[in-house]
């Protein structure tokens, strides 16, 4: 199963991939965590990435297309994976195409911008895994605390309302044309993806089984 997951910044793509990769037994690659990964460990990468994600824009295309081309290389992408805000303009979706990487299905994950900021403003992570919880909608079993590990949780430094509405914003200019670039992709059939809306307003776990259910049937027709 080769995935991806749309949606604006705090849609719950990070949260519903996790249950989904585990359920397929494929990585989650979140460019987002890579780059983070990269600022933690003070890499030239993560010095140059580190002022444009905290303003909220995106780093270059080149970068990011390195960056994934090296990691589907690896033996744990041979049974697929699940792109995490991955691809976010058209050059990096074209970048796909060329690279001739077939993806089963996009799923597309639908939250407005109000309810966005509500979210981010509540979220907590565990560093190293990525692993995200909210104050009030997914709260760790102990406060402050990951689930796994026990470690300490903290929030991004992007999570502040200026840079969440810069994200909002260029989500809106330059990542949401993805939704008709993949839409007609699927609606041309030979071999595009299926294109899977879902609406992320509902609980955490409505939201799972929603994507299960459909993915079953993507499944079932591959
Ligand atoms: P990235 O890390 O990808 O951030 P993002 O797209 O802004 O998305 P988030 O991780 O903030 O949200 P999410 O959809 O994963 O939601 P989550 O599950 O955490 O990118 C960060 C930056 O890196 C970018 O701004 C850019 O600078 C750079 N970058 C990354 N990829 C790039 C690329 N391809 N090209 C260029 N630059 C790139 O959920 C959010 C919160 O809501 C959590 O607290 C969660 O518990 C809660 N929640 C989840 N689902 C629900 C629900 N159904 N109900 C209630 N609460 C919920
Ligand atoms: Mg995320």
């Amino acid at each position: 199963m080769r995935l991806v997951f749309l949606g604006p910044p705090g849609a719950g793509k990070g949260t519903q991939a996790g249950f989904i990769c585990e359920r397929y037994g494929i990585p989650q690659i979140s460019t987002g965590d890579m780059l983070r990964a990269a600022i933690a460990a003070d890499t030239d990468l993560g010095r140059k990435a580190k002022s444009i994600m905290d303003a909220g824009d995106l780093v270059p295309d080149d970068v990011i297309i390195g960056l994934v081309k090296d990691r589907i290389a690896e033996d744990d992408c041979k049974k697929g994976f699940l792109f995490d805000g991955f691809p976010r303009t058209v050059v990096q979706a074209d970048a796909i195409r060329e690279a001739g990487i077939h993806i089963e299905a996009v799923v597309e994950i639908n939250v407005p911008d109000d309810e966005i900021v509500r979210r981010l403003s509540g979220r907590f992570i565990h560093h190293a895994s990525g692993r995200t919880y909210h104050v009030i909608f997914n709260p760790p079993k102990v406060e402050g605390r990951d689930d796994v590990t026990g470690a300490p949780l903290t929030q991004r430094d992007d999570d502040r309302e200026e840079a969440v509405r810069r994200r909002l914003e260029t989500f809106h200019s330059q990542t949401a044309v993805l939704s008709t670039y993949f839409g007609g992709l699927s609606a041309e059939g030979g071999g595009g993806p299926v294109f899977i809306t879902v609406d992320g307003t509902q609980a955490i776990d409505a939201v799972k089984t929603e994507i299960l259910t459909l993915l079953e049937g993507v499944n079932a027709a591959g």
